[in-house]
């Protein structure tokens, strides 16, 4: 029997505060990144067992085995793994790019390819940066990265690079080749990359997940299991650097520099690393039958949407251009279905949005029904 339990409304709006605190009672939540799926029994165990215990202090100055926990999922999923001193914790994986930009990263501006995760435009303005947008072309076949783009940002004098892999909202899984594009590119211009792999557990089948360090032992890679065990409440993310000087470095910065992690978070995080597995290979099937179902729904109701192909994650991005649609956010609402607009990940891009598939298959059937709704639907 699989471990993925669905959420009924009513224990998701307990579960889920923001997601499904966020919508009045009918209107289905598909814009923030989380499941409504019951947490895995592992973590829920760990931290049942450790409240009972009392454990709400300080985080311990140790990382409670999150690094050695780490390393060996890498090396089970990835064949890959970093030291178990390489980890460094902090409080989430926006902070962790802050710290990194902040500690580690030259000075000058900040390229973030777009569409992008919206807080990625956030921290580089929090961080006192110039943020160098690089647009994806939303025609291209493959979405792939603008390399000449990049040049001339890198040219322009840029040297920090913000990279999502797996790619929210693109639903990309880059392949070697393209990570080893970046990384001479980058290389070449002395720049750093700084790698968001929150999704890299959330590769469906089809596609094949290359650690960005694996490629180029000089990046700074920030994750969090909280994406794939649905637990970004708990704080508790990893900042990942193979120099042992840069890793003193961050474990040394002034405390409200990174303090904003829990010991609960970490407990959790440290039983999802060691014995979730079971848990994402049942969550990854269960993602899988949504989006075969989701490209069916889609087939029939909204025939002229696009979905680019979903390599990773469970944030379908669909374009609907087709329809002559600029944003639907209103009038989805209007209809009982909050989603993410796609102006949000790239400001001024029309007509597209990103949904949340991991619900229930009797949700996703109302979301697309919703969806085809708001597009016949007039602009309220
Ligand atoms: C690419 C990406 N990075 C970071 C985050 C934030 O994750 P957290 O708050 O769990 O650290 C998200 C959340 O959806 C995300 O999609």
């Amino acid at each position: 029997m699989s471990l993925i339990r669905d959420l009924s409304d009513d224990e998701a709006r307990a579960a889920l505060p923001q997601k499904w605190g966020s919508v009045a009672p009918g209107v289905i939540p598909a814009y923030v990144a989380e499941m409504d799926f019951a947490p895995a029994p592992v973590v829920r165990d760990v931290l049942v067992d450790a409240v009972r215990r009392g454990v709400t202090g300080y985080p311990p100055n140790d990382d409670l085995g999150l690094g050695a926990a780490f390393s060996a999922f890498a090396g089970r999923h990835w064949g890959w793994s970093p030291p178990e001193k390489a980890t460094v914790v902090t409080g989430d994986v926006i902070g962790g790019i802050h710290l990194a930009l902040d500690v580690l990263c030259p000075p000058g501006p900040v390229v973030v390819p777009l569409p992008c995760y919206p807080p990625f435009r956030e921290v580089v303005a929090v961080a006192g940066r110039e943020l160098v947008p690089v647009l994806t072309d939303p025609d291209a076949a493959t979405a792939g990265l603008d390399l000449e783009g990049l040049e001339g940002a890198f040219a322009g004098g840029a040297r920090t690079l913000v990279l999502c892999s797996p790619h929210n909202p693109l639903g990309r899984v880059w392949t070697r080749p393209e990570l080893e594009s970046v990384r001479d590119l980058t290389a070449r211009y002395g720049v750093r990359v700084v790698v968001d792999e929150i999704h890299a557990p959330l590769v469906l089948p089809g596609a094949t997940f290359t650690p960005y360090l694996s490629v180029d032992p000089t990046a700074v890679l920030v994750t969090s299991p909280s994406k794939a065990f649905n637990t970004p409440g708990l704080h508790a993310a990893l900042v990942v650097v193979l120099d042992p000087a840069e890793q003193e470095r961050l474990r040394t910065v002034p405390l409200p520099m990174n303090n904003l992690y829990s010991p609960l978070g970490m407990l959790a995080a440290v039983a999802a690393y060691t014995d979730g597995d079971p848990w994402v290979a049942d969550l990854v099937d269960r993602l899988d039958q949504q989006r075969t179902l989701l490209g069916k729904l889609l087939a029939e109701r909204l025939p002229q949407a696009r979905m680019r192909p979903l390599e990773a994650t469970y944030l379908p991005w669909i374009d609907l251009r087709a329809y002559g649609v600029d944003d639907l956010a209103g009038p989805a609402l209007a209809l009982g279905l909050r989603l993410a607009p796609g102006q949000s990940f790239q400001p001024g891009l029309p007509g597209h949005a990103r949904l949340n598939l991991a619900t229930s298959p009797e949700r996703l059937t109302t979301i697309v029904d919703r969806l085809a709704a708001s597009i016949q639907a007039p602009t309220p």
